[in-house]
């Protein structure tokens, strides 16, 4: 496929190690269409052994588009930055333990979310990238809602499609720790298809999540039915690709089509190091069915 880029296959439906681009140095217009033709087929790409920096970081999301502004700093304090910082560690070389209060928030990526599905215009990438890894657990898990979506028996995909989803953080936040208030007022919820399409490939996915409340015209009863059996079926332990992560990777993975989790760690014993940043959807076409009209 690339005379630049070398792709091996990680799970037998999606992910890709992706070596021979490093995402530190400005790329070139051919690589980056490498690397979004990537995404579109593979879903998940991980790119080892990079020597990563904030500001490199940073350059390299810009060249795939623009930098989500990060909605927890933005929401509870009005700053703008496009860091997320994941894990524990704290600039002064300590680390904070399992009963800190931003370890128990952070267990809120331990649920299969999409990020920033809870936004009107949602994410079309995350890029994380691994400073420092625990020895033991971590793990960040990745299903694919695409291939769920090809799966699904017939009449399920008739009864699913005309449908949207409304998608509230506060309703899935609040389960695991309170939102700040400033923060949930910042973030109301939106409404989103149920079944997305990229338009680059014609593939088509569902769309569901923690963040996935309700269905507008259905029980709440039939609402949980239907929000839970989509998500059991992607996540199914078969359809599950587990990053193990070494310190040094990036990974970028394609929040239009993909669900994934923390697997959780023993923050008391170990230290892990990761930063944040996310794509604004809105290219390619990934936006149709965002929206009713
Ligand atoms: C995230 C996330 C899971 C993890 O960074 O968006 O959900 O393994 N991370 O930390
Ligand atoms: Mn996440």
């Amino acid at each position: 496929m690339s005379e630049r880029l070398r792709i091996e296959p990680l799970h037998k439906a999606f992910g890709a190690r992706v070596t021979g681009a490093k995402l530190t140095e400005p790329l070139s217009q051919e690589v980056l269409a490498e690397i979004r033709d990537a995404i579109d087929r593979y879903s998940v790409l991980c790119f080892p052994e990079q020597e990563m920096t904030d500001a490199r970081h940073l350059a390299f999301t810009e060249q795939l588009g623009a930098p989500e502004v990060e909605h927890v700093a933005f929401g509870n304090t009005g700053e703008v930055t496009y860091f997320g910082t994941v894990g524990n560690a704290q600039a002064d070389g300590s680390h904070l333990g399992n009963s800190a209060a931003n370890t128990r928030y952070q267990r809120g990526n331990e649920m299969w979310h999409s990020d920033s599905s809870f936004r009107e215009v949602p994410s079309y990438v995350s890029i994380l990238h691994a400073y420092e890894v625990p020895g033991e657990g971590g793990e960040t898990l990745f299903a694919s809602m695409r291939s769920a979506y090809a799966d699904l028996p017939e009449s399920l995909r008739v009864e699913i499609d005309p449908l949207y989803v409304v998608h509230d953080y506060v309703f899935s936040r609040s389960q695991v720790a309170p939102v700040d208030p400033n923060h949930a007022a910042s973030l109301p919820p939106v409404m989103h298809r149920l079944v997305r399409e990229n338009l680059g490939t014609g593939l088509k996915n569902y769309y569901v999540g923690s963040h996935a409340r309700s269905i507008p015209g259905y029980s709440g009863m039939e609402s949980r039915r239907v929000l839970d059996e989509l998500l059991d079926r992607a996540t199914r332990p078969e359809n599950v690709y587990a990053h193990a992560w070494q310190a040094g990777d990036t990974v970028i993975w394609d929040n239009r089509c993909m669900l994934h989790r923390g697997a959780g760690y023993d923050a008391d014993r170990w230290r892990r190091r990761m930063r944040q940043t996310r794509v604004v959807g809105g290219e390619r076409g990934e936006l149709l069915g965002a929206r009713p009209s």
